[in-house]
C-alpha cells in the first residue's frame, strides 16, 4: 500500500472537517480553490484550522455579478486573502475575436474553459504541493461517482513533481453542505436563492427545475458525461464519450 492509498483508507470515513484538518497539517504548501458556490463550508471549516489559509480563485472574465460579489463578501467575512487569477489575455482575445463571445454553444465548451479555467489552473498548481476542492460524489452520477477523499491529481502533477488533491466534501451530500452552511452562518451566494444549485460562468449555468439533477444546469446543451471543464479531467478517465 502506498503512502497515499493508507492515507485514503484512514481518512475516507471521516468528517471533511477531519479531512482538511489532516491535509492542512501534512502540507504546508496547499490552498484551497474556491468556485464562489457552495464550496464556501471549506472556507468556514479551514479558517478556524489553521492562520496560514491559501485560497485561490479563477475568474473566468464571465461570472456572474453575484459571484464577484460573493467571492468579495467571503474576503471580508473572513478576513482572509483569496488569490484570484486571471486568464491569458492574448489567448482570450484570440478566441473570442476569432469565434466570437458565444463559441462554446456552437462547438462546445472545452476550448473556452481550456483557456478561461484549465490553463490559469495550471500555473497555479505548478507552484503547490497539493490542493483541496470542493467535489462531491453526488454532484455528477456521470463523473463524479468515484471522487476519492484523497488522491494524486495525475493531470496536473508534472515531471518529479505530484500533485496531492484532496476533496474533503467526497461523502457529504449536498443537503449536508447545506445544513452546515446555515448550522455556522456562512455566507451564501445569492444565486441560490433563485434556483441555481451549481455555479459556474454566467452563459453556461442555468437553475435548475425540482426533480433536475444540479449538474442539468451546466452546460445543459452537451451530454451529461461530457459535463467536466478540465479542473478535475480525472474524473472523465474510463468514461464513455
Ligand atoms: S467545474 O469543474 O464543474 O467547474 P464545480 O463547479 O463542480 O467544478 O466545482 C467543483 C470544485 O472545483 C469547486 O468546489 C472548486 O474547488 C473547483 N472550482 C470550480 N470552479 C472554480 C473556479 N472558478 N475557481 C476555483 N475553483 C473552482
Ligand atoms: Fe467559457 Fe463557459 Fe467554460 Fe466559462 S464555463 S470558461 S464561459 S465555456
Amino acid at each position: 500500500m502506498t503512502d497515499l492509498e493508507s492515507l485514503r483508507a484512514e481518512l475516507d470515513g471521516q468528517s471533511p472537517r477531519a479531512i482538511l484538518k489532516a491535509a492542512l497539517a501534512r502540507f504546508d504548501n496547499i490552498a484551497i480553490s474556491f468556485s464562489g458556490a457552495e464550496d464556501v463550508v471549506l472556507i468556514e471549516m479551514a479558517h478556524k484550522l489553521t492562520d496560514n489559509l491559501k485560497v485561490f480563485t479563477l475568474d473566468t472574465g464571465r461570472l456572474h455579478p453575484e459571484t464577484y460579489e460573493f467571492i468579495e463578501r467571503v474576503r471580508k467575512h473572513y478576513g482572509i486573502d483569496i488569490e484570484v487569477l486571471f486568464p491569458d489575455a492574448t489567448k482570450v482575445q484570440n478566441l473570442v475575436n476569432r469565434k466570437g463571445l458565444f463559441s462554446f454553444f456552437e462547438d462546445g465548451h472545452s476550448e473556452c474553459c481550456g483557456i478561461r479555467k484549465v490553463q490559469p489552473l495550471r500555473r497555479k498548481l505548478a507552484t503547490v504541493d497539493a490542493w483541496i476542492t470542493g467535489q462531491r460524489r453526488d454532484q455528477s452520477p456521470g463523473t463524479r461517482n468515484d471522487v476519492p477523499v484523497v488522491q494524486v491529481d495525475d493531470a496536473f502533477s508534472s515531471d518529479g513533481n505530484t500533485l496531492v488533491k484532496f476533496n474533503p466534501l467526497a461523502n457529504w451530500s449536498s443537503k449536508e453542505v447545506w445544513d452546515y452552511i446555515r448550522m455556522s452562518e456562512a455566507p451564501y451566494n445569492t444565486l441560490h436563492e433563485r434556483g441555481f444549485i451549481s455555479i459556474g460562468c454566467q452563459p453556461c449555468t442555468r437553475p435548475v427545475l425540482p426533480g433536475q439533477h444540479e449538474r442539468e444546469g451546466r452546460w445543459w446543451w452537451e451530454e451529461a458525461t461530457h459535463k467536466e471543464c478540465g479542473l478535475h479531467a480525472g474524473n472523465l478517465i474510463g468514461k464513455s464519450d
